[in-house]
C-alpha cells in the first residue's frame, strides 16, 4: 500500500490534547482555550450539527480521530463504513487516526461496547487484514490501541502486549498506548504494567499516548473489578505510569486526556492537561540535566560524583519532583 504522507501539521508534544465533547463546543468557540489539540470520535460526526461545530473548531485547533466503530477485530469487516471515515478525514484533516484492538460489529449490527479478542494466530490474521484494508482505503497509516481487559481466553497463545505489537508490525500501523488501559488490565489480572510499557516503547511503534480515568466496582461476591470508564480524573497510579513511560522514551509522543462519561466542566479537563504538561516539562528538564551531568562526569569514578548520579536518577523517576529540586541537586 502506498500511504500518502499526513498533512504537514503536527500535534504538540509539550502539552496534552483533550477529548472534544458537545458540552464544551460553545465555550471553546467563545473563549478559544489554550489547548494544543482535540480528539474527536468520528462516529459523532454523523450529526450535521456536530460536524458543523467541529469544522468551526478545526479552524483553530489540530484534531485527531479516534474511531469507536471501526471494529478492527470483526471476522466480517464493515468495509462500507470506511467510506464515511474517509469522507470525514478529507473534510477535517486529522493529524492522527486510531482504532481499538477489539470488535463491536457482527452481521450488520453494532454492539455498544468494545469486546475482547482471543490472542492467537487466527484473530491476529483477522486483525492484520482489517488494519490493512483500513489503511488502503483511508490512504494513511493508522494507530491501534491496546484494550482494557476483564477476561482472558483459554486459547490465548500471545500475551496482550505481544499480540498488539505483532499486529502493528505485520500490518505496518502504529500503536496508541493507553496507560489507563494497561493499569486496568493489570488490576484485573493482566500483565505487569511497567514491563508492558517497556516492551511497547522498545518496539519503536508507539505514536500516541492516552491517559484516562477508571472506576472500581465491587461485585456481590466481594471481588473488585476495575472498569475503564473515562469518567473521572486520571488516577495517581496512572500518572505514575506516565512518569515511567516518559523516563523510558527518547522520542516525545503526543498525549491525550480522555473523558467520555460524567463529563466535567471544560476547566477540569484543562487542569488535567496542565498536570500532563507539567510532568512532561519536568521530565524533559531532568533528561537534559541527566545527560549533561553524566557527560560532565565522563569517566570520573569518585564517590561524590557517583552519589550525584544516583541522586539524578532518583529525581528522574518521580513526577513529584519540582524543577527547583533539580537545580538543588546540582548546587
Ligand atoms: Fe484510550
Amino acid at each position: 500500500m502506498a500511504c500518502k504522507k499526513n498533512k504537514a501539521e503536527t500535534l504538540s508534544l509539550a502539552a496534552p490534547g483533550i477529548s472534544l465533547k458537545s458540552l464544551h463546543y460553545e465555550q471553546i468557540l467563545d473563549t478559544k482555550p489554550n489547548v494544543s489539540w482535540f480528539e474527536v470520535h468520528p462516529e459523532n460526526l454523523k450529526s450535521g450539527m456536530t460536524l458543523s461545530y467541529v469544522e468551526r473548531i478545526r479552524q483553530d485547533y489540530p484534531l485527531s480521530f479516534h474511531s469507536v466503530g471501526l471494529s478492527l477485530g470483526s471476522a466480517v469487516f464493515n468495509e462500507a463504513y470506511l467510506d464515511f471515515l474517509k469522507e470525514m478525514i478529507v473534510r477535517l484533516s486529522p493529524v492522527l487516526f486510531s482504532g481499538h484492538v477489539a470488535w463491536n460489529y457482527a452481521e450488520g449490527a453494532y454492539i455498544d461496547d468494545l469486546l475482547p479478542l482471543p490472542y492467537n494466530d487466527e484473530s491476529l490474521c483477522v486483525l492484520v487484514d482489517n488494519i490493512q484494508k483500513t489503511q488502503d482505503v483511508l490512504q494513511r497509516h493508522i494507530l491501534i490501541e491496546n484494550p482494557s481487559s476483564y477476561v482472558g481466553f483459554e486459547n490465548n497463545s500471545y500475551t496482550e502486549c505481544d499480540f498488539v505489537i505483532n499486529a502493528a508490525k505485520k500490518s505496518g500501523c502504529g500503536i496508541l498506548l493507553d496507560l489507563n488501559n494497561i493499569y486496568v488490565s493489570h488490576k484485573n489480572g493482566g500483565e505487569n504494567p511497567k514491563e508492558y510499557i517497556k516492551k511497547m516503547i522498545k518496539s519503536g511503534l508507539v505514536r500516541e499516548i492516552h491517559l484516562g480515568g477508571h472506576d472500581i466496582f465491587k461485585l456481590p461476591s466481594e471481588e473488585v473489578v476495575f472498569l475503564d470508564t473515562h469518567s473521572t480524573r486520571v488516577a495517581s497510579s496512572v500518572w505514575d505510569l506516565f512518569d515511567y513511560c516518559l523516563s523510558l522514551s527518547r522520542v516525545s509522543i503526543p498525549v491525550l486526556i480522555e473523558w467520555d462519561q460524567n463529563l466535567p466542566s471544560l476547566d477540569v479537563l484543562l487542569a488535567e492537561a496542565e498536570i500532563g504538561k507539567h510532568i512532561w516539562h519536568v521530565m524533559q528538564h531532568l533528561k537534559q540535566l541527566q545527560h549533561r551531568f553524566k557527560k560532565i562526569l565522563g569517566g570520573q569514578k569518585d564517590e561524590a560524583c557517583s552519589a550525584q548520579v544516583v541522586n539524578v536518577d532518583r529525581l528522574f523517576c518521580t513526577r513529584k519532583t519540582k524543577q527547583s529540586d533539580c537545580y538543588q541537586a546540582f548546587t
